[in-house]
């Protein structure tokens, strides 16, 4: 199949941004307890935490980190984190049906982030709590001392303020499943109460109102343009969460999951913008992605534990994922990276365990699933600018989104270097597709041609190939060397069922 892509250094949509590649830990399943916190593995530190999930989190290239939910947040008092271990109450997580030790909190989770080298987007709980407790914990956050929270957080042994840059107001608000969910109206109220109330403790702060959980929502859109209108001064970002799943064995939709996350992106910009004119407004709302992910949410692990079985830690939403998930995850990245004029912050849900690139043992191994490699590849290559990128391709038909496009790609440039990234995927179930790119353009003018330096696939002829323990390393991106620029011309087989990541310079 000819592919062929077009380039041109005068074209950008914007910066690449390092928030794009965040993740998410929540207090759901084994993501905390046994995930990145496991006081009995032999790499623990001091803290508790495994070493070994760190070094992986520092090799995705995890910029940053949403906590303590999801759902959680929505019945979590934080107070419960804080203070000396041994008078933390346990708690029942009405979200997830399990209970909560309260062995880490949020001054553990600050020492892992600080540790770890991400940054902290921290969620506040507007289910079954308000604006005090907002306050509140912002207070023993972001002040310095001098008042009670503030003087609480030093008490428990942390001088200095965390200064903690983002916050979600509330999560997936709109749920119908989330504990003290809310029409668009009461939360929109609440919402920006909250925002200007912390605004008045830390003008400083980036705020994230919550939009919508899926654009399957039957309020999607009037939920964003109704909570908007209301909050639209007091925040910088309304939040997207999104999740695909292989259904009755149609691949060749879930391979164009990404068409969906394109439109829903479309939608919520045009509500951002349509609020931004009849409210005359100045600035523009962007788009934090804060959950995206594969999912298969009707396979029985996503289902929480019923009755009076409440665990610690249960085995929940542990997918594993195979060859053709980590080509949708790569093709979601792709889409995030394409819109990165309004997407200016995403979070892959979730990071260790609970439909996670990071697996574990409970004090044994760890590994990476299928989709560890395109994000850790386009985290770590992804630099400069994010190029539009005119894709001509033969179209292939789907029952979800009608004809669409075999391949999809995405290309970022270094303007310091001109080194160019070509990250691509090839849906076509069946046929190999060559992609074809005039780079002459891309040439830095008294420089050479640029040529390959890199050039991986991450295939396999069986997509349902899934990681282990035990093998998690038989298919990886591996070298593709079909990569070959000549006479200005870049051209490069890529296999069906595909994620591809070209380097030039
Ligand atoms: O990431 C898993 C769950 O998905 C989160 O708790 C929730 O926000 C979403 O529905």
């Amino acid at each position: 199949l000819p592919v062929t892509l077009t380039l041109d250094p005068a074209f950008t949509v914007g910066p690449v941004r390092r928030r794009t590649f965040g993740s998410f830990v929540e207090h759901l399943g084994r993501c905390v307890y046994t995930g990145i916190h496991d006081p009995a593995h032999p790499s623990a530190d001091e803290n508790g935490f495994r070493e070994d999930v760190i070094e992986m989190t520092r090799e995705l290239g995890i910029s940053t980190v949403r906590y303590p939910g999801g759902n959680f947040v929505s019945g979590y008092r934080w107070e419960d984190g804080v203070g000396p271990r041994e008078d933390r109450p346990t708690r029942l997580d009405l979200a997830w049906h399990s209970s909560d030790p309260n062995l880490v909190g949020l001054d553990e989770f600050m020492a892992w982030a600080a540790k770890t080298g991400v940054e902290p987007m921290m969620a506040v709980n507007l289910g079954t709590r308000g604006i005090q407790e907002a306050l509140d914990l912002l207070e023993y956050c972001n002040v310095p001392g001098g008042t009670h929270f503030s003087d609480l957080r030093r008490a428990n042994g942390h001088e200095e303020p965390y200064r903690i840059k983002m916050w979600c107001l509330g999560n997936e608000m709109d749920g119908p499943w989330q504990i003290g969910h809310k029409t668009a109206e009461e939360y929109a109220r609440l919402a920006a109460e909250t925002a200007r109330a912390m605004r008045l403790l830390d003008p400083t702060i980036e705020l994230v109102v919550c939009g919508s959980s899926s654009s399957d929502m039957a309020t999607f859109g009037t939920w964003e343009a109704t909570v908007l209108a209301e909050t639209y001064e007091h925040v910088d970002y309304i939040s997207a969460h999104a999740y695909y799943w292989e259904e009755d064995g149609d691949l060749a939709s879930f391979l164009a999951s990404a068409v969906d996350m394109d439109h829903f992106i479309e939608s919520v910009t045009a509500a951002a913008d349509y609020v931004r004119a009849a409210g005359k407004h100045s600035k523009r709302v962007n788009i934090s992605f804060d959950e995206w992910n594969v999912w298969y949410q009707k396979r029985a692990e996503s289902k929480p534990p019923t009755g009076d079985d409440w665990p610690v830690a249960p085995v929940l939403l542990e997918d594993r994922y195979n060859v053709a998930d980590a080509v949708v995850v790569g093709n979601l990245l792709i889409s995030l990276l394409r819109n990165t004029d309004r997407v200016h912050a995403a979070s892959l849900a979730q990071l260790v365990n609970v439909i996670a690139p990071i697996m574990t043992e409970p004090g044994g191994r760890s590994w990476k699933q299928t989709i560890f490699h395109p994000f850790a590849q386009a985290s770590q290559h992804a630099v400069g600018d994010v190029l539009q990128v005119g894709i001509d391709a033969p179209t292939y038909g789907t029952a979800r989104f009608g004809d669409v496009p075999v391949a999809d790609a995405v290309a970022t440039r270094d303007p310091e270097t001109g080194a160019v990234a070509i990250f691509a995927v090839n849906r076509s179930l069946t046929e190999t597709a060559v992609l074809t790119v005039d780079v002459r353009a891309l040439t830095v003018s008294g420089a050479g041609n640029l040529e390959v330096v890199e050039s991986t696939t991450l295939s396999n002829p069986d997509h349902t190939w899934a990681a282990t323990a035990d093998d998690s390393t038989s298919v990886l991106p591996r070298d593709n060397d079909t990569a070959k620029v000549v006479d200005g011309v870049l051209t490069v087989e890529v296999p069906p069922v595909s994620w591809n990541m070209l380097r030039l310079a």
